[in-house]
Parts: C-alpha cells; structure tokens; sequence
C-alpha cells in the first residue's frame, strides 16, 4: 500500500524529519502524519521542531508560517527547510488581503481615525500581510486564539484592524459582549472602504472583507434543516461561518475546539459539525459512541489537493517547487507577528 511505501521512506529520515498534518486533510494523508493539529498547534510544533525538514500536509499560509519560525533571528535560513506536497494548494482567503491592498487601507484609516490601528492578521494570510502586520506592532491569531489576541488589545484601549476574515472577526466582537455596531467592514474598491469619517471614528474595530469561501456558504436555513432532522443535537460551528449563523449555534470554535467538544461529550450524545467534511467523517469515526453528522457537507478544495501519491513523490524526490521559502527581507517582521502570538 502506498501509505506503507510513505512510512518507510519516512522511516529513514528518523528525527530529522516532522511530519505535520491538519485535520482537514485526508485521512491516509493523517494517517502518514507524526503529528495532526489545528492551526495554532501546528504553528507551536513548526516553532519547537529541530527537525532538518518539515513537510507540511495543509495549504501555503500555514507551511509559510513554519517556515517563518524555522529561521534564525535576521531571517536567514539555518539548516531547516519546509515543503508542502502539493505547491498550489493555497487558502482563497488568504488570497483575499494583499499587501500592498492592507498597507494602504492601513494608513488611511489611521489617518482619519487620528490614531495607528493595530493590526490583527487571521493566520490565514500571506508572509507579506505578517510582516506589514508586525511592521505595525499588530500580532497574528488563529481561531483557536483569536478572541484573547482581540481582547489583549482592545482592554488596553486600542482600536484595531482586523484582516483578512469579517466574520472570525465579527464573532469574535459578539463572543467578548461588544455590539454590531462595534465592526465596521472596510470593503474593497470603495473610496475609503466605503466608510464615513464618523464611522471609522467610532468602530473599535475595522474588519477587512475576506472570507473563507467554504465556511462562509453556511446559512441560517442550513442550521434550521439539520435542527429539523436532528432534534436535540448540539451544534458546534467553526468561525469562519457568518456571525448570524454562528450566533445559532451551542459552541463555535476552532477545529481542536470542536474537536474537544465531541470527545468531552457524554457517550450517546449527537452533535451537528459545521466545518470541513474530511474532519467531520472522522469524528464520526473515531467517536463511534456519539452521532455526529455535518451542519452540511463542505469541503476545502484546497486542503483536499494533498494526495498520499505527491507525498510519497516528496519524500522521495524532494523536487525544488514543493520547498516553500519566505523571502528573507520580509522574515523578521513577519516573525514578530506571529511570535506576539504565540507569546499571549
Ligand atoms: P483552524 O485555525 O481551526 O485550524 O482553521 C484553519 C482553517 O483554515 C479553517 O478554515
Ligand atoms: Fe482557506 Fe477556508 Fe480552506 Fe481554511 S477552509 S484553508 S480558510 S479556504
């Protein structure tokens, strides 16, 4: 079997390799996997890793950040090197935020907010949206972490901006007790984002337009159907869904959150998942003793471009396009970014 030819293979590199995998993977890409993990964890690995090689088995912005972490302080690259399987696979919501598109957003805001906003960057977004970030004394977060990232900033009274995804963001605002009108959405190809003076002065927040195309396709109707069918399951819904969607349901949270829910859960227990189909089917496998069924199947094409097949084709011939490498004028502010992170 072709998982078995992939073990061996990895086998030989021993220690010297790391195997990182997240969950919205297919299963014989986890099963290959040394270790699965959410964003935030699989960040927090990449960053303790000493391994000569770090394969990543999930889509660009994550092996970038790996690689951010795996250099040395002045961003030069010392031994370690990160590869994804397959080089296109990509987050369309990374996409999303550009940075040239984000810098130039930045300043006008702060220019009519009287004040620098701190930038707040989902994960999911390029190394270059990192580094401005960081350039600007913002910090990353990921879902699982996005909510204390928010809070640390604005219990110290600062008025931020968040990018790329509105609705992370906008959940994140609801959660913390803040009102709607606390979110202002900057969209894109209006003159300023079309906003108002008053309304960039007054929002605590300024949310960038992205989204994540799988999760944001969730709707009010989806969560009423599988209510219908399922009387008395818990919902438990990822962020990145809309915030009227997501204000409907028992829990939302990231994908160990949701995770954690299900295994914390009573044997007999029936959830509705509202993410990414590949993790929802083996929740449901693992968990044979609760009934776990998805708010609506959705998967992530990206995410599922990873084929055992350009796995095996990596450890094997490691070839030159599947080696992901930041640019090394860009790594240390993009560095900070994402160690301010890790560090709240
Ligand atoms: P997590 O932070 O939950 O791992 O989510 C990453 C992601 O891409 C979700 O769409
Ligand atoms: Fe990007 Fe959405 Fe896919 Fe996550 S699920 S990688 S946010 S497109």
């Amino acid at each position: 079997m072709i998982t078995d030819e992939i073990r061996q293979y990895r086998e030989q590199w021993g220690d010297r390799l790391l195997i990182l995998g997240h969950h919205y993977q297919r299963s014989e890409i986890v099963a290959c996997c040394d270790a699965v993990g959410d964003s935030l964890e699989l960040s927090r690995l990449a960053a303790d890793s000493k391994a000569e090689r770090i394969v990543f088995c999930g889509v660009r912005f994550m092996a970038e950040t790996a690689d951010i972490l795996s250099r040395a302080e002045d961003g030069r690259p010392c031994g370690r090197s990160v590869w994804l399987p397959d080089p296109a696979a990509g987050c369309p919501m990374a996409d999303m935020a550009t940075e040239p598109a984000l810098e130039a957003a930045w300043q006008a805001l702060s220019e009519v907010a009287g004040e620098p906003l701190v930038p707040v960057v989902y994960v999911n977004s390029s190394a270059e949206v990192k580094a401005f970030c960081g350039r600007h004394g913002g910090s990353a977060c990921t879902s699982g972490n996005g909510r204390r990232v928010v809070k640390h900033f604005l219990d110290q009274g600062k008025r931020l901006f968040f990018a790329p995804d509105q609705h992370l963001c906008t959940n994140i605002l609801r959660e913390l007790g803040y009102p709607p009108s606390a979110v202002a959405i900057w969209r894109r190809g209006l003159e300023l984002g079309g906003l108002t003076a008053d309304r960039i002065q007054t929002a605590r927040l300024i949310a960038w337009d992205g989204c994540c195309p799988i999760h944001a396709g969730y709707t009010i109707q989806d969560v009423s159907t599988a209510r219908a069918q399922h009387p008395g399951a818990r919902l438990v819904i990822h962020p990145e869904a809309p915030s009227p969607v997501a204000a409907l349901a028992d829990q939302t949270g990231s994908t160990r959150a949701i995770i954690d829910a299900v295994r914390r859960s009573d044997e007999g227990e029936t959830f509705l998942v509202g993410t990414e189909q590949h993790l929802v089917e083996r929740l449901a496998r693992d968990f044979p003793g609760k009934t776990i069924h998805p708010l609506r199947p959705i998967v992530c094409g990206d995410m599922d471009r990873t084929s055992p097949e350009q796995l095996l084709e990596l450890l094997t011939t490691w070839p030159e396009e599947c080696l992901v490498q930041v640019p090394d004028a860009i790594v240390p502010d993009a560095r900070t970014c994402v160690e301010r992170m890790l560090a709240l």
